[in-house]
């Protein structure tokens, strides 16, 4: 059957880590018309160093919507029913480009790069009474001195890449995460682009100020960075400029969140106590805190959930963030060669739970670990190996990392917010994995919600673009349901002993270097 309308279509752009894609949906609806997706590489230049190019990032971006649409108009349906464009992305990763040639001064920084250790290092040496404190800016952030963040990779690129260096002086400068290069980009890059971001990406850089959304005096200084650089900072929901060229040149972009926040929105957490966990290259658990700002003293960070629009209030969140999760399936396969296939994993997985000995324990801190510990120097750890280990009790332990480093996140979480969260909505690629929702029930004592939507990230974008122009109503419980929940099997002593060895595991991961 061929369609003359669709009705009005709201398309999000969602610029992953290891891959992009866009998405046409019916307004309003969790229902997808048309969509691409395209893989997308990382650069390792040196050992901790993880680089993309800018200009891939935009091609690729260009082919998915390219493809979306010769998806759409195959069906039969109309690109002029297109009424908004969303952007949702990778948060942290660093580009600094030149505002008269539009050309990157330098690769991507991606988020997951350690190699600002040093500048880490330099910068808390600027802590007053030489107390070296990581959590001295968080109080205006809400984030840790970490190599994580793009203030600290701008820093980096101000002090070791002499073109940066002198744009910076000369005012040519441009920085942004990669949601304000792909906006200035689409919108005209030279002739005419716009360079803004959004509130949730800016409070991943260190330099926003937590509380007035706005970029930050004494942050600036601290990292002494021209404010020169940054794009305007607007809400997750608003007309942010048109798009000039392509299939889709005229619409409007107007919606705009990092990736986490996103997904906190298409999961509907829009209710202070509730919270989401999207398992994909890392693991990122949001707990929605409402109007509240809740400053941790565990571990966990004080970010910005969403703002839907430029007077709609801000809704805060404490995120746990964990750097690697399906990035440690990957290095079993291209790196140990243990894992052909993704699809085996489970199969894998469920035959080492019937071998004996298999108390094998896997620290992926490949790149240091993140919350609650922030230890840039932690190394991997594979621990409570026998002559009886086999590559699928590595697999296993790999599945049991991610749940056990979500109840490192959960248990900070509960000391924060005072109450335990009793039900974790989950989303991203590895939740198609049925042993590791179980063992994330089982390991963190928690029951496990999957939904029905797939890409709650891209869901996410979709809304915040379409209620910018009135074509959709953000309301909790309307889409969305759940499609599976898992419930804890183990006892509280078997999940409370695997976790005591999980602890001692972590112990000799951040001990490494000392
Ligand atoms: O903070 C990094 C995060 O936004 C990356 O997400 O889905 O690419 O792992 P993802």
């Amino acid at each position: 059957v061929k369609f003359s309308s669709f009705g009005p279509l709201v398309g999000a752009i969602d610029e992953g880590t290891s891959s992009a894609r866009f998405i046409l949906y019916k307004a309003g609806t969790v229902e997808e018309v048309a969509s691409y997706q395209e893989e997308l590489s990382s650069i390792f230049p040196q050992e901790g160093w993880v680089e993309q190019n800018p200009k891939r990032i935009l091609e690729v971006v260009n082919i998915c919507i390219s493809k979306t649409i010769d998806e759409l108009v195959s069906k039969g349906g109309r690109v002029t029913d297109v009424v908004a464009v969303g952007i949702t992305n990778q948060r942290e990763s660093t580009i600094v480009w030149d505002k008269i040639t539009g050309e990157p001064f330098y690769n991507s920084i991606v988020w997951l790069d350690v190699r600002t250790s040093s500048t880490i290092e330099q910068l808390l040496d600027q802590v007053p009474n030489n107390a070296r404190n990581k959590n001295y800016l968080k109080i205006l952030c809400g984030l840790p001195l970490n190599p994580y963040f793009s203030g600290v990779k701008a820093r980096w690129l101000k002090d070791n890449i002499s073109s940066v260096k002198k744009a910076m002086q000369a005012g040519t400068c441009m920085f942004g995460t990669v949601d304000t290069w792909l906006i200035w980009n689409l919108t005209g890059g030279i002739n005419g682009g716009i360079h803004v971001t959004d509130c949730t990406n800016a409070s991943r850089t260190m330099l926003m100020n937590i509380d007035t959304l706005k970029w930050d005096p004494v942050l600036l200084k601290f990292f002494d960075l021209p404010v020169t650089i940054l794009p305007a900072i607007k809400s997750s929901s608003e007309i942010y400029g048109y798009i000039s060229d392509g299939p889709l040149k005229g619409i409007p972009i107007c919606g705009c969140l990092g990736d986490q926040h996103a997904a906190l929105l298409g999961q509907m957490c829009l209710e202070k106590g509730e919270a989401k966990a999207t398992y994909g290259t890392g693991c990122f658990l949001l707990y929605n805190t409402g109007a509240t700002k809740i400053n941790s003293a565990h571990g966990l960070l004080t970010t910005v959930g969403y703002k839907l629009g430029p007077n709609k209030p801000t809704v805060y969140a404490l995120e746990g963030s964990v750097a690697v999760a399906g990035a440690a399936l990957n290095w079993l396969k291209d790196n140990l060669n243990i894992l052909e296939d993704f699809r085996d994993i489970e199969k894998i997985g469920k035959e080492a739970e019937s071998v004996k000995s298999g108390e094998v324990y896997f620290v992926p801190a490949f790149s240091g670990l993140y919350a609650p510990y922030w230890q840039a120097d932690a190394r991997g750890i594979i621990a409570g190996i026998t002559e009886d280990t086999t590559s699928n009790h590595i697999v296993r332990a790999t599945l049991e990392a991610v749940c056990y480093q979500i109840r490192d996140i959960l248990d900070a979480m509960s000391k924060d917010c005072k109450t335990p969260l009793k039900r974790l909505k989950v989303d991203g690629g590895m939740t198609a994995n049925a042993l590791l929702m179980q063992l994330q029930a089982d390991l963190a004592g928690i029951t496990v919600v999957k939904s029905s939507v797939l890409q709650s990230t891209a869901l996410g974008a979709a809304i915040a673009a379409g209620a910018a122009v009135g074509h959709w109503e953000v309301e909790a419980g309307t889409i969305n349901v759940p499609s599976k929940t898992w419930y804890p099997i183990y006892t509280d002593n078997e999940r409370d002993v695997k976790y005591s060895k999980w602890k001692m595991a972590i112990e000799r991961s951040l001990g490494w270097d000392n």
